[in-house]
């Protein structure tokens, strides 16, 4: 394909500087890469939070990890890791302008990112209809394609829904929230879309909080894993890096290390707080 960006030395030097580097892709042979969705419903969940962490946490299991920034309005996945601007983006690749294999990225942690851009200018006129086509490209290189959506259901939000094998929906334990991840639960199934289960973020415990029986019982979903409210993720925000990296003995890293065994299959021992452990809950 004739490229029609050019990835001259300060691109590469923003990106470098920034912690991450380019990478080709590696075309293996039958092994298929998952790929799961980590959707919401209402905004400002922990979404890209989730995305990060648990591609994070699979690629420290050893696994090969890509985390697709798809949301395309609002993208934040680069942003958090320390690569907001960089040559090529899932925006050029939907226009026509560059291929996949050059809008991978790889964090110094290991991690695979495609990022979004932040541009304005680069808002418009991307096929949507591309999505599918471009994440059944990369199935042959990894073995988890995790993509970060925006909230609600616009048009990309459905491209991406419509390419997952499992969609995994993240809440908070809020009544309003919850009732916009039942929307995602449906929307999900309706789409014939298996719910692998929901992640209830920012929990803190609290009397006024929905409790996780209601969660569960309205969304009728299995709850994967809790993630307390933790100064630690603004912290690793702050240092433009996943918490599982910044704060590895933090509960919050190790809840997501726990959501990431159980969505591998492996054996997993609960992590409970202090008080958990002796009230049982
Ligand atoms: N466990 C947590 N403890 C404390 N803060 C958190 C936690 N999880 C997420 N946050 C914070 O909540 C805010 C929203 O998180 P995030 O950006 O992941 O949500 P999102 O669902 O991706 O949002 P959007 O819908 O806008 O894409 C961020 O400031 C993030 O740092
Ligand atoms: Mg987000």
């Amino acid at each position: 394909m004739n490229k029609t960006y050019k990835v001259t030395f300060s691109d590469r030097y923003t990106f470098v500087q920034n912690g991450a580097r380019r990478v080709p892709l590696i075309h293996r042979n039958k092994i298929m890469a998952r790929v799961i969705v980590i959707n919401s419903g209402k905004g400002g969940v922990g979404k890209t939070t989730t995305a990060i962490n648990l591609g994070t946490s699979l690629n420290r299991l050893g696994k090969e990890v890509i985390i697709i920034d798809a949301n395309l309005n609002t993208p934040n996945v680069g942003l958090q890791l320390g690569a907001p601007i960089v040559p090529v983006t899932l925006n050029h690749v939907l226009k026509g302008k560059a291929d996949i294999e050059d809008a991978i990225y790889e964090h110094h942690s290991g991690t695979k990112i495609i990022p979004s851009s932040l541009s304005i200018k680069e808002l418009t006129k991307f096929n949507t209809k591309k999505i599918p086509e471009i994440i059944e490209s990369l199935r042959d290189s990894c073995d988890y394609v995790i993509i970060d959506s925006a909230a609600g259901f616009g048009e990309e939000v459905i491209a991406v829904l419509g390419v997952a094998d499992e969609v995994v929906i993240v809440t908070n334990p809020e009544m309003p929230t919850v009732t916009d991840a039942l929307k995602a639960v449906k929307v999900a199934r309706e789409m014939g879309k298996e719910v692998n289960g929901v992640i209830v973020t920012r929990h803190v415990n609290a009397k006024y909080e929905m409790p996780l029986s209601s969660i569960r019982s309205m969304l009728e979903t299995q709850i994967i894993g809790v993630i307390p409210e933790d100064k630690a993720v603004k912290e690793a925000l702050n240092m433009r890096d996943a918490v599982v990296h910044t704060h590895p003995r933090s509960r919050v890293s190790r809840k997501y290390l726990e959501i990431a065994r159980k969505v591998n299959g492996d054996e997993v021992e609960e992590v409970r707080s202090f008080l958990g452990r002796i009230f049982g809950r």
